[in-house]
């Protein structure tokens, strides 16, 4: 099995590569004067052979319809995207727009494609080849099972988080719960946990992606004011753009746990072993 790091997931690639005790092709990623990207594969390609990148910029999105180009040649490419961008505009929310995760999927041809935890699976749809979205929310349970907690409780911050708090939780014998927003007036809202008390309790929050810090600060000030012991974020994509890092802290988090979809201080889980699950047996 051959691997091809795109320039965004390098240090995931080379775990995967690791675990599968694969062979992790050298590639070159260089710019032109002009600012366009020049992407080269210097070892053989062979002719099978798995891309992981991330998508987190445009630039990012260049290299990998680069790389998939480069491997025009191979019989079976595999396409991993860990974090995939822009897959928040899922749908037109206005008229006239674009739906922009229709746009990129369908620019990628490959034989199979994976993603981590994309933010919505109707996405998987729009790629000319076969998809599968893998559930990273168990590494992440697997990671706070070792951590010491005062009567822990996993929460989501709406309800739309709910399957990755119950994945999360599987198996660790912790509770779950979600975030429910009830309108008390024109103006007022009241955001609570929905069944669960959190008094004196330990909480982590899950989310799929921390992006802004805007909801995940929200939440913690909330839960903090609801009398919670500590509070800690979770999520599968750390992608903590400006100053989410400061916003969460100045909310009051102990801790941050992310993955490494996207390579950041906080991914302390390891998505590694959940590519090579399921690449290793293609
Ligand atoms: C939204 O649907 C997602 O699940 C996250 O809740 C959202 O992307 C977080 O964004 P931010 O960190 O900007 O509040």
């Amino acid at each position: 099995m051959n691997i091809i790091a795109g320039p965004a997931s390098q240090l995931l690639a080379g775990r995967v590569t690791e675990v599968l005790k694969a062979n992790l092709l050298i590639s070159e990623f260089r710019k032109f004067p002009d600012g366009e990207l020049y992407t080269r594969v210097v070892d053989d390609i062979g002719s099978v052979v798995t891309i992981i990148q991330s998508t987190v910029t445009d630039s990012d999105f260049i290299a990998l319809l680069q790389l998939i180009d480069a491997c025009s040649d191979a019989s079976r490419v595999n396409v991993v995207i860990p974090y995939m961008g822009y897959a928040r505009q899922d749908k037109k929310f206005k008229a006239g727009e674009a739906i922009s995760a229709r746009a990129l999927a369908r620019t990628i041809k490959a034989d199979n494609v994976y993603t981590i935890n994309i933010h919505d699976t109707s996405i998987l749809d729009y790629f000319d080849a076969k998809t599968i979205d893998l559930d990273a929310t168990p590494m992440i349970g697997k990671y706070i099972k070792n951590m010491k907690f005062i009567n822990p409780l996993i929460i989501a911050p709406d309800d739309g988080a709910i399957n990755i708090a119950k994945s999360a939780s599987s198996d660790l014998g912790i509770d779950y719960d979600y975030l429910e927003k009830t309108r008390l007036s024109g103006e007022a809202v009241l955001i609570q946990p929905k069944n669960v008390n959190v008094k004196g309790r330990d909480v982590i929050i899950i989310d799929d992606i921390i992006s802004t810090g805007g909801t995940i600060a929200e939440t913690i000030s909330l839960l903090r004011k609801q009398g919670a012991h500590e509070v800690f974020a979770a999520c599968v994509h750390p992608v903590l753009s400006s100053n989410a890092i400061l916003k969460i802290f100045k909310a009051g988090v102990k801790g941050i746990i992310a993955t490494d979809t996207i390579d950041k201080g906080v991914s302390v889980v390891s998505v590694a072993p959940v590519i090579a699950s399921v690449i290793g047996n293609i």
